[in-house]
C-alpha cells in the first residue's frame, strides 16, 4: 500500500573532511507520477558504498556529481507500484539508482535499472550480483590471477568487496591474508571465510606483520585502501606480482595533500601487470560471472555477508559507518 509522503534525503552540504550527518537534510514531499514509459518505485533496500561521498563534492569531472539540494544517490531495491510500461507490470522486483528516497519514478531504459530475476534474493541482487561482487569478482579473477601456493593479500578485507575478494583467491588455492581494522574483523576472516591470515592495521606495524605472514614477498595484492597500507604492500611485492587497484578510502575524507607511497618504484621493478578495476569496461562478462558466483554460492564455496540496517533515518548513518570501519560485509539499509 502506498504510503501518503515522499521520505527524502538531500545534500544539505559539501562533505568537508570527515562525513556527517548533517551533510543531509530530511525532507517529505509527495509521491511523484509516472509519466509515459515510466514506472513508480516503492523502495525497499537500499546500498551504500565509499565512492558515494565523492558524489556529493564539488567535482565537475565526476559523471555522477550532485548539487546540493539533490536526492542523495545510490543504489537500491523495490517494487513497482504503478506502471505505464508493460514490459515492467505493477509487482516487479527492480533495482537502479533510486537514491535515499521511498519513492522514484524510473524507465527500464535508465542508468543501471534492471529487473531482479525471480528467486534471487533483494540483498544478493545490490551486493555480490551488483558492484561490490562483480568489482571484487574481476580484480581476482581478471587481473590477480592467483596460482596455487601464491600469495595474496586483500586490503580492506572484512568488507563488500574485500571479503569476496578473499574466498575468491582462497578458492583458486593461494596463501590468502586479509588486513582490517578489528579484531573481530580478522577473526571472521580467518575462522569463516578459509584466510590463511589476519593482519588488524590498527595495531600498527604493518610490515612486519606482512613479512610474518608473507616471507617470501606478495604475488597479487588487491588494493581497496589505497595509503598508507598500499605503501606497506609495494615495499613487499615480488618480481611478477600483480595489482588490482580497486579503491583507496583512507584518503576519500584526506583534505590534505594526497599521501605519496615512497615505494612506488617498486612498482616499475617487480610489478608485471597493475590495473585499475573499471567494472563497467567489462559488461558483456557480467552473465558470466554472475553465474560463476550462483554456481560458487549453490556448492557453498562463497559465502557473502550482508550488514544491515533498518530505518529509513539510518540512511546518512549507514553511509558513514563505510569511512569509520564499523561496517562487516555489505551495508545495506532496510527502508520499510
Ligand atoms: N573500482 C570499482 O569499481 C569499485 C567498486 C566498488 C568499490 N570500490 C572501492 O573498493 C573499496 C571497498 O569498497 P566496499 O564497498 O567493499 O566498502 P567496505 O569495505 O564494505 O567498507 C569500507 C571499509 O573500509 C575500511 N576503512 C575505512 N577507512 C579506512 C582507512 N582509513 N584505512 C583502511 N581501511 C579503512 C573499513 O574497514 P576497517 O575496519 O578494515 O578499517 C570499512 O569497513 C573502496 O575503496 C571503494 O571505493 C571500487
Amino acid at each position: 500500500m502506498l504510503k501518503n509522503i515522499n521520505r527524502q534525503f538531500l545534500i544539505a552540504a559539501r562533505p568537508d573532511g570527515l562525513l556527517k550527518e548533517s551533510d543531509f537534510d530530511y525532507v517529505e514531499t509527495s509521491i511523484p507520477e509516472p509519466g509515459d514509459g515510466q514506472v513508480l518505485v516503492q523502495v525497499q533496500m537500499v546500498a551504500v558504498e565509499p565512492a558515494l561521498r565523492g558524489t556529493m563534492v564539488e567535482d565537475t569531472n565526476n559523471p555522477a556529481n550532485l548539487q546540493i539540494g539533490d536526492v542523495m544517490g545510490a543504489l537500491a531495491a523495490g517494487e513497482v507500484v504503478e506502471s505505464n510500461n508493460p514490459d515492467v507490470p505493477i509487482g516487479t522486483r527492480v533495482q537502479g539508482l533510486f537514491g535515499f528516497a521511498d519513492y522514484v519514478v524510473s524507465h527500464p531504459k535508465a542508468f543501471l535499472f534492471s529487473v531482479i530475476p525471480d528467486g534471487v534474493p533483494m540483498e544478493a541482487a545490490l551486493y555480490i550480483f551488483d558492484t561490490s561482487g562483480l568489482t571484487a569478482y574481476l580484480g581476482m579473477a581478471h587481473v590477480g590471477k592467483p596460482q596455487p601456493g601464491e600469495n595474496v593479500l586483500v586490503s580492506g578485507a572484512a568488507g563488500a568487496v574485500g571479503s569476496i575478494a578473499v574466498q575468491l583467491a582462497k578458492q583458486a588455492g593461494a596463501n590468502v591474508v586479509g588486513i582490517a581494522g578489528s579484531a573481530e574483523k580478522c577473526d571472521w576472516l580467518v575462522n569463516d571465510l578459509g584466510a590463511d591470515g589476519a593482519i588488524n592495521y590498527k595495531l600498527g606495524d604493518i610490515d612486519a606483520q606482512i613479512t610474518a605472514l608473507m616471507p617470501g614477498g606478495i604475488d597479487v595484492y588487491f588494493d581497496n585502501v589505497g595509503g598508507e597500507i598500499l605503501n606497506a604492500a609495494l615495499g613487499q611485492i615480488r618480481l611478477g606480482s600483480r595489482l588490482a587497484m580497486c579503491g583507496r578510502i583512507s584518503e576519500y575524507e584526506n583534505t590534505g595533500p594526497a599521501y605519496e607511497p615512497s615505494n612506488s618504484a617498486n612498482i616499475i621493478k617487480f610489478c608485471r601487470h597493475m590495473e585499475r578495476l573499471m567494472l563497467f569496461d567489462h559488461q558483456d562478462k557480467f552473465p558470466a560471472w554472475r553465474e560463476a558466483m550462483t554456481t560458487m554460492i549453490d556448492d557453498g564455496s562463497l559465502q557473502y555477508r550482508v550488514d544491515m540496517l533498518d530505518g529509513f533515518e539510518n540512511l546518512p548513518r549507514g553511509l558513514i559507518r563505510l569511512y569509520t570501519g564499523e561496517n562487516i560485509g555489505k551495508q545495506l539499509i532496510s527502508i520499510t
